[in-house]
């Protein structure tokens, strides 16, 4: 659902936001340090409950204050909307409301305003281990399947309990239970990552076409284990190299996602420009997909959209980004580096300016 109406209080420098955004694209400009990248930060932790560049939440409250709070009416249709509200304060205690009630978890919210941020780390999803991209796969697997959620929860404990008894060297047979439900939850969630790459393959290679020349573009999905044997069989067969490492060698904890262009992996290649551009590619195709199968808007949120990109490619991603008729919001230090790029784009549009932690239209 769209973002109507956004208030910020005392989110890092945002003292009191109170901004009326388009529901086509918002593009936020202003000098260094105005703010920018910490209004998309908001609006991913009104989502998800966490930041992409924090892991300390005590950080993004504005120093010298309490709490932060953020709040969102999301347009349901034209006539109706919704209040969302998150706030947080330095003991760690967050309170969620969702239409004036108080909700469980963040998981109702994420389930409403799905987010999707592109930044300056974006490169990891290439460039650093396979957590990033077992965590790009993840979150389509939650919109998509409801099964993801309780399923991933459950192989989480299930791993740690096995991993305790293999750590503290416990006879086998005390092992048999948690391997058997092992099998059960990672061979599931192995089917459903299949799934999802099978659905999200053709909207990747769409947009991928659409922003830049990847002779034959592949993705390859590692489930974690040898891919020719069955869960089942690998861990009956590696249980004597568990033990002498004490911990669970092989599963969708260790599942990969390969991305490649006529045989090599794309980190080895690309310059940076271009792997943005791919990240964008890839992350739109979920945007796509999920409007296709979910009929759920995803919202863009593209921090410093111009850099490292030429005016060609910045026209493409523009163009692309406006064709989904969905959210988005841009950061950018000149919004001329935006604006005068695409003149004939048919989406509504708004500039905002953020100078000194507040918003100017
Ligand atoms: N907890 C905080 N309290 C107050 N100011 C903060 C806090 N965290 C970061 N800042 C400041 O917020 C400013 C805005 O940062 P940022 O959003 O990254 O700017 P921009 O993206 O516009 O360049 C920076 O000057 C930063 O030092
Ligand atoms: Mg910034």
């Amino acid at each position: 659902m769209p973002i109507k109406i956004l208030h910020i209080t005392d989110f890092r420098n945002l003292v009191a936001i109170e901004m009326e955004s388009s529901h086509g694209l918002n593009i936020l400009c202003g000098d260094n340090g105005s703010g920018k990248t910490s209004l998309l930060e908001a609006i991913h932790y009104l989502s998800l409950g966490r930041s992409f560049r924090s892991a300390t939440p005590a950080r993004l409250i504005r120093q010298t204050t309490e709490k932060f709070s953020l709040f969102s009416q999301l347009l349901i249709d034209s006539e109706r909307q919704l209040p969302v509200g998150l706030e947080r304060d330095r003991s760690g205690s967050t309170r969620i409301r969702i239409a004036e009630k108080e909700a469980e978890s963040i998981v109702e919210l994420a389930s409403l305003l799905p987010v999707r941020i592109i930044h300056s780390q974006s490169h990891q999803l290439f460039e650093s281990g396979p957590h990033f991209r077992r965590k790009y796969l993840d979150w389509g697997l939650f919109y998509h399947f409801e099964a993801f959620l309780p399923c991933w929860r459950q192989f989480e404990r299930v791993l740690k309990q096995r991993n305790a008894l293999l750590r503290s060297q416990r006879p086998k047979r005390e092992l048999e239970g948690w391997t058997n439900e092992l099998i059960k939850y990672g061979t599931e969630l192995d089917h459903l990552r299949r799934d999802y790459i099978r659905m999200l393959t053709p909207y990747i290679k769409e947009c991928t076409d659409a922003l830049l020349s990847m002779p034959n573009f592949t993705l390859h999905y590692q489930p974690g284990w040898n891919e020719t044997l069955d869960y089942a069989t690998v861990l009956a067969h590696s249980s004597a190299e568990e033990f002498r490492f004490g911990h669970t060698l092989f599963g969708p904890h260790r599942a990969d996602l390969e991305v490649k262009s006529s045989g090599v992996a794309v980190k080895h290649f690309l310059s940076r420009g271009q792997q943005k551009l791919l990240i964008c590619a890839m992350i739109i195709a979920q945007g796509m997909l999920l409007a296709k199968l979910a009929n759920k808007r995803l919202i863009y949120l593209v921090d410093d959209l111009p850099s490292e990109l030429d005016f060609q490619s910045r026209h493409k991603l523009i163009a692309l980004l406006a064709k989904q008729q969905t959210q988005v919001f841009i950061t950018a230090v000149e919004s001329k580096t935006i604006v005068d790029v695409n003149d004939k784009l048919d989406v509504p549009m708004k500039v905002f300016h953020v100078e000194q932690g507040r918003v100017k239209s």
